[in-house]
C-alpha cells in the first residue's frame, strides 16, 4: 500500500513580486489497497468561503431549504429531454447536477465524476464540519430512504469519506430509479473547499473498479431501459461568456450543442474504469510539440490539464512570455495564443478564456496547465480547461470518447460576463452551420508567424483575496 509520506501542504509564491499564494496538495502518483487499486484526482478552487460578489446568472430557483453555504449559480434548463443542467461555482472550477431522493424536494448538488464510478452524498448523520455547511441526506428527509448495514470507506491522498451504502429512488435528468450509493456518515475537512454535496460517478468502472459495490447511475438507467445507448454527453459552461447552459445529455447527444460531427477517438484499456484516449500530438497556434505516445484521461472533476513537467515545459515554450515556477506557469494575461490539443487527427482548440488563469500581478496570469505527472509519465489528465471548449460524448458500449466542437457566438458573447442577479439570461445563440474539417498540427518552423483569428475572450477576473487552492485528491477504497 501506498502511503503518501511528504508534506501534505507546500505553499509556492509563483513571482516574487506577487502576494498570491497556492495552496498546493500534491498529487500521489498510484495508491495501492487491499482488495482494489483505484485512483482519482480532483482539483478544485478553494471554495471556503462562500464569495458573494460573483455573477449570477441562475433562472432555475431552489425551492427548498438549503444548507449548502457555497456559491452554486444554476444553469439554464436543458435544451432537449434526459437531460440535466449543469450547475458550477461561478468561477468554473467545479461542475455539478442536481439531483434529488426519494419523497424529499431537496437538490443534492454532486459533481461530476468521470474519473471514478462512486456515488456518495453527505449523510444525515454526518456530525464533520463539512456536514454543517453542505445539504445532507438521511433519515426523515425520505420515507423511501432505506440505509444497509453495509460500510463504505473511500481514502483519498488529502481525506476520506466513509459511512453506509443505503437505497433510495433517485431522481435526475427526469428520471425516477432506483439507487444505491453511499451515504457519509464521516467526511474529512478537506470537502470544506468544495460547493459539492456529494460526487456522481460516471466513470467506466466495472465491479472491480467501482468501490462502492452498486449498479453505477448509468447502469440503472441502462437496466431500466431508460436509455437506448450507454453513453452520456457533456456540454460545461464558461462563466466569462456569460452563458450558463451547462448540459448533461443522458442516452443521446445533444446536436443542438456542436457544430458538425463529433470526432470519436477509441478508448485505451485500462483497469481504473478511466476515460482515458490516445493524444496525437499537443501544439500552440499550429505549432507542434512533436510528442508521441501520449494519452488523455478525460475527466470533468478535474477542473486543470496536468501533464508530466517536461511536456508542460514544451508547450509553455510556444507560448511568448510565459514563465515557470516549479509544477506551474504563468502566461501573459494579454496571450493570445491557442494552445490546441489533436485527438483523432483533428486539433481541438483551447480558448486563451480557459488557459489563462487568475491574474497575478505585473500582467501576469496563471497558466491553468499544469507540470505535474498524475499518473504514467505519458498520461496527461484533461479536465474542465479543455472540456469547456468541446461538447464531450463519453460511449460506453462504443468504447470511445467524441468531441464536437462548439459554436464561437458563445465565446463572442464574452463581453456580457458579468451579469446581475435576476437580469435575464443572454439568449442561447444558434450554432455555426458547416462542419469542421480536420486539420494538422505543423512542426513548428522558427519565426513561423502565427496569428490566431478567434477566442479572444474576456477573462474573469477572479477578484483580488480570491485564494486558488490546487486540490488534488487520489482516491484509494475498500468496501469494508
Ligand atoms: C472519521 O474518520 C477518521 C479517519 O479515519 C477517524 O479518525 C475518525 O475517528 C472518524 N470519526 C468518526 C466520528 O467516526
Ligand atoms: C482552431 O482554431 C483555428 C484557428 O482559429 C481554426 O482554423 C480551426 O478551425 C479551429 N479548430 C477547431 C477544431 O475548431
Amino acid at each position: 500500500m501506498y502511503i503518501p509520506s511528504t508534506s501534505a501542504v507546500a505553499c509556492l509564491s509563483l513571482l516574487p513580486l506577487v502576494s498570491a499564494f497556492y495552496p498546493y496538495v500534491p498529487v500521489y502518483p498510484i495508491i495501492h489497497s487491499r482488495k482494489d487499486l483505484y485512483k482519482s484526482v480532483r482539483h478544485a478552487e478553494d471554495a471556503l468561503n462562500p464569495r458573494d460578489d460573483s455573477i449570477s446568472l441562475g433562472i432555475r430557483r431552489t425551492l427548498t431549504r438549503r444548507t449548502n453555504k457555497y456559491n452554486i449559480i444554476s444553469a439554464q434548463p436543458p435544451t432537449q429531454s434526459n437531460s440535466v443542467a449543469v450547475d458550477q461555482d461561478g468561477t468554473d472550477f467545479s461542475y455539478m447536477v442536481t439531483i434529488t431522493f426519494g419523497t424529499s424536494s431537496e437538490e443534492y448538488h454532486m459533481l461530476l465524476d468521470s474519473a471514478a464510478s462512486n456515488t456518495w452524498i453527505m449523510g444525515g448523520d454526518c456530525t464533520s464540519d463539512v456536514c454543517n455547511t453542505h445539504n445532507t441526506f438521511g433519515n426523515g428527509d425520505s420515507t423511501s430512504l432505506t440505509i444497509s448495514d453495509k460500510t463504505f470507506s473511500i481514502v483519498y491522498g488529502t481525506g476520506q469519506v466513509s459511512g453506509n451504502l443505503a437505497t433510495d429512488t433517485a431522481h435526475i435528468a427526469g428520471f425516477s430509479v432506483p439507487f444505491t450509493f453511499g451515504l457519509a456518515s464521516n467526511v474529512s475537512s478537506d470537502f470544506l473547499s468544495y460547493p459539492m454535496d456529494g460526487i456522481l460517478g460516471l466513470g467506466r468502472g466495472d465491479s472491480t473498479s467501482n468501490t462502492i459495490e452498486a449498479p453505477s447511475i448509468m447502469d440503472v438507467l441502462i437496466s431500466e431501459s431508460l436509455i437506448k445507448t450507454k453513453l452520456f454527453g457533456v456540454h460545461l459552461s464558461r462563466t466569462s461568456s456569460g452563458v450558463n447552459d451547462g448540459e448533461l445529455d443522458f442516452g443521446t447527444p445533444n446536436p443542438q450543442l456542436y457544430n458538425g460531427d463529433l470526432i470519436y477517438i477509441p478508448t485505451i484499456a485500462n483497469t481504473n474504469g478511466f476515460w482515458e484516449i490516445a493524444v496525437d500530438d499537443a501544439g500552440v497556434d499550429g505549432k507542434a510539440l512533436g510528442v508521441k505516445g501520449r494519452s488523455a484521461i478525460i475527466d470533468t472533476g478535474t477542473s486543470f490539464i496536468l501533464m508530466p513537467s517536461d511536456d508542460a515545459v514544451a508547450l509553455h515554450k510556444l507560448i511568448s512570455g510565459s514563465t515557470q515556477s516549479g509544477e506551474t506557469f504563468t502566461v501573459p494575461c494579454s496571450a493570445t495564443e491557442i494552445v490546441q490539443l489533436s485527438f483523432g487527427g483533428v486539433n481541438f482548440n483551447i480558448s486563451t478564456a480557459d488557459y489563462v488563469g487568475r491574474r497575478l500581478g505585473g500582467g501576469a496570469c496563471a497558466s491553468n496547465i499544469i507540470g505535474r505527472q498524475t499518473f504514467g509519465s505519458t498520461q496527461w489528465l484533461v479536465g474542465d480547461v479543455y472540456l469547456k471548449n468541446v461538447y464531450t460524448v463519453f460511449d460506453f458500449d462504443g468504447s470511445r470518447v467524441g468531441f464536437g466542437v462548439k459554436g464561437e457566438e458563445k465565446v463572442a458573447a464574452s463581453s456580457s460576463a458579468t451579469v446581475s442577479g435576476g437580469s435575464p439570461v443572454p439568449s442561447k445563440t444558434s450554432p455555426l452551420a458547416g462542419t469542421t474539417a480536420p486539420t494538422a498540427l505543423s512542426q513548428q518552423s522558427p519565426g513561423a508567424s502565427a496569428s490566431p483569428t478567434h477566442n479572444m475572450a474576456v477573462k474573469g477576473d477572479e477578484g483580488s483575496g480570491a485564494m486558488l487552492a490546487l486540490m488534488a485528491f487520489i482516491v484509494l477504497a475498500v468496501v469494508l
